[in-house]
């Protein structure tokens, strides 16, 4: 039997307003359940906004995007919000409520799928605490539950964010340069929570980041973006010292 991709674009270009080029460029792509996508490429190469497209917070300009084989370029803003309760995402800068704990950060996790007026902290029912409190100890954070998420490291802020992306159970899990800023050592940790997670949960995960390194350890399959256009769709091992110069622009 043929797999289905659970991701596929086609043709897909986006033109912000008033820009002269596309930040985007008539990419055709096909993602399974399993695979560990890292997305590289330049500062501006359009890996933001391809994350963006995959789980509709940003139209395709032209294109399509398909989950689970539904356009969802097509869908209304209620349809979205339920595509996007199936992809778990994670932004460069968290977006945690900085005064609330790694407790109730997580479980604001579960908003997208909650009826509104439950959406009140303190309101959560015993399950949903102790579910929220078994993926806090997978990200290894069960001595930090009950401290604010102010007061913790940029490590370990990040980890909250993973949690938080993973307690809404999704099948899809996106990372838009989720370890920049931290030490290597700290990024390689996370790498390996989010390895060991997306191999338990059966996941389809795509992560932006700038690390080659780090790209080449945990990848099954990696992508390169150069100014808008798909230039390396691979294995690390293809991912050869010439396509990095022609990827990053370092020919002299
Ligand atoms: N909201 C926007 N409005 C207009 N132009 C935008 C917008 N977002 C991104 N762009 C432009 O689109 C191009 C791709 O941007 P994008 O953020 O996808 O790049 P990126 O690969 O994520 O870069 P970085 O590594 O710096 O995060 C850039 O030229 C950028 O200036
Ligand atoms: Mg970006």
């Amino acid at each position: 039997m043929k797999r289905e991709p659970v991701l596929k674009i086609g043709n897909l270009t986006v033109r912000y307003p008033k820009a002269k080029t596309d930040a985007l460029s008539e990419i055709d792509l096909e993602l399974y359940e399993g695979e560990f996508v890292c997305v590289l490429g330049k500062s501006g190469a359009g890996k933001s906004t391809l994350i963006r497209c995959l789980n509709g917070l940003q139209m395709p300009t032209v294109g399509h995007v398909f989950y689970n084989g539904n356009d969802i370029t097509v869908y209304g803003e209620e349809q979205l919000r339920k595509v996007r309760t199936d992809m778990g995402m994670i932004f460069q800068h968290f977006n945690l409520i900085p005064r609330l704990s790694v407790l109730q950060n997580v479980l604001t996790g579960t908003f997208g799928r909650r009826q509104d007026w439950k959406n009140i902290l303190g309101f959560f029912t015993k399950g949903e605490r102790s579910n929220a409190l078994d993926f806090i100890n997978e990200v290894e954070l069960g001595d930090q539950v009950r401290k604010r998420v102010e007061h913790l490291s940029g490590g370990q802020k990040q980890r909250v964010a993973i949690a938080r992306a993973l307690i809404q159970k999704p099948k899809v899990f996106l990372g838009d340069e989720p370890v920049a800023s931290l030490d290597p050592g700290t990024a390689n940790r996370i790498f390996r929570i989010l390895g060991k997670i997306h191999e338990e949960h059966k996941l389809l995960t795509l992560i932006n980041v700038h690390d080659v390194t780090i790209a080449k350890r945990y990848a099954t399959r990696i992508l390169a973006l150069k100014e808008g256009s798909l230039v390396f769709d691979g294995k690390a091992e293809e991912l050869t010292d010439d396509i990095l110069a022609e990827i990053y622009d370092e020919r002299t």
